[in-house]
């Protein structure tokens, strides 16, 4: 088979690292791809929203399964342009990526199909929006409705700040299009977890569970970033957690797309808080998480392009998931400076070690080649160092212990990834 792989992330990497352990595979391609995931699949320079010139290339190369890694062109209907060409794909529809495309339609699913979720209200008036948040309880979330790199999200201690946020993303538009609407949600507290799902249409199949580290710095402070690292299992995902969940959330929200004619084929990953009153949908989105997958693939024994191809023929019940019984931690090596402003093109050293150590993994999420041939840093997030152990403990040890390895000017990570799991 020849497999074609849309997105140019960490995520991306892990993804083509595990479709090229398939047998079945013999030829990736990965569109525009980076510096890490050249070593398993040829790059081709189209963006990930050039839809026709991907069709036309998937046509022109005979591709017999692209996979989309990215929200953006799942939101903006890359699988309708794909299907509508005669080409197999895996990944939701447009009508079915709305799912994480649009926070209110998500909102308003939820309620109507009695999914737990935080309590809220929509606007499409700043007006309306601001005499709402006179009377609410603070703190208080205000989402832009659209995607936002993930950074629409805004946490609000106090009235003055909400009114500032309401500005921020309804007035002064600084998410564009994706303020028109927002959706004002109740603050909750808990616990964060990931979970991971392929999905047919009708059936769900659970991957593990695992936690991202979205503040830029230890302890989570500093600013949110898009991940600074993961574990996986996440030991607060309990087995009543996911009793609950299946019961509750998972085939819920399957049956609830297929109820309003929206068919979701693909990766549903849905954001939990496990709050007081039990588990509560954060967030969906469409698509793998970055840099859950780094963690959730590695311990994955299932040949993933069987299960792809599962979900696109709708044959995901003949399917067993299957993980390693071990765990798995991931630390992001970031260029200091990183959301805001940092520098690029620093060479990057170490990793020739990691081809030779079972059970740890380099996943390149900002770095390109040079002229000479040469792996340099090409973005905020640099790498992805994941490291398998028996437990979260011994992975974690096992990730900084990789970490190190790595050199390049610049180099900045969190010191705290997986700490948390002490506390469990
Ligand atoms: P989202 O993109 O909706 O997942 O939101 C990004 C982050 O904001 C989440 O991972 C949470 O940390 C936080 N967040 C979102 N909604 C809420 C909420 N209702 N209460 C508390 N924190 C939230
Ligand atoms: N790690 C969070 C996300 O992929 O959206």
């Amino acid at each position: 088979m020849k497999v074609l792989i849309v997105g140019s992330g960490g995520r991306e990497h892990a993804i083509a690292w595990k479709v090229a352990q398939s047998p079945k595979v013999e030829k990736i391609y990965c569109a525009p791809g980076n510096g890490g995931i050249a070593e398993y699949a040829e790059c081709v320079p189209i963006g990930a929203m050039e839809f026709e010139r991907l069709a036309e290339f998937a046509k022109d190369k005979e591709i017999d399964l692209t996979v989309i890694g990215m929200d953006d062109p799942l939101v903006g209907g890359i699988v309708d342009v794909f299907e509508r060409e005669g080409l197999r794909v895996f990944g939701p529809r447009k009508n079915a990526a709305i799912l994480e495309g649009s926070k209110a339609f998500s909102k308003d699913l939820m309620k109507k199909y009695n999914i737990p979720t935080a309590a809220y209200e929509t606007f499409d008036s700043p007006k309306k929006a601001l005499a709402y948040i006179e009377t609410a309880k603070m703190p208080i979330v205000l989402k832009a409705d659209g995607l936002a790199l993930g950074k629409g999200v805004l946490i609000c201690n106090t009235l003055e700040e909400a009114q500032a946020g309401v500005k921020t993303l309804m007035m002064d538009k600084q998410f564009g299009s994706a303020g028109d609407h927002i959706v004002i949600e109740e603050f909750m507290t808990g616990r964060e977890v990931s979970v991971l799902s392929f999905v047919d249409g009708k059936t769900i199949k659970i991957m593990t569970s695992a936690q991202d580290h979205k503040r830029a710095k230890d302890g989570d402070q500093g600013l949110n970033t898009g991940g600074m690292g993961t574990f996986s299992p996440s030991p607060f995902y309990t087995e009543e957690v996911d009793k609950f969940c299946r019961e509750h959330i998972y085939q819920a929200t399957v049956d609830a797309m297929r109820e309003e004619g929206r068919e979701f084929k693909g990766i549903i990953f849905f954001g939990l808080m496990l709050t007081t009153d039990g588990p509560k949908v954060l967030e969906y989105n469409a698509r793998f998480g970055d840099p859950e997958t780094q963690v959730v693939l590695p311990r994955m024994k299932n040949d993933i392009v069987e299960v792809f191809e599962a979900c696109i023929d709708g044959t995901l019940d003949q399917v067993e998931l299957e993980f390693e019984d071990n765990a798995a931690v991931c630390v992001v090596l970031a260029s200091d400076g990183y959301p805001e402003s940092y520098k690029k093109g620093y060479l990057v050293y170490g990793l020739e070690k990691f081809k030779t150590m079972e059970g740890y993994y380099v996943f390149h999420a900002g770095t390109k080649r040079n002229e000479e041939g040469r792996i340099v840093t090409n973005g905020g997030r640099v790498l992805g160092v994941t490291a398998t152990g028996k437990d979260l403990k011994e992975a974690r040890a096992n990730a900084y212990e990789a970490a190190g390895w790595i050199g390049f000017e610049n180099k900045y990570m969190r010191h705290d990834i997986g700490k948390a799991i002490d506390e469990a």
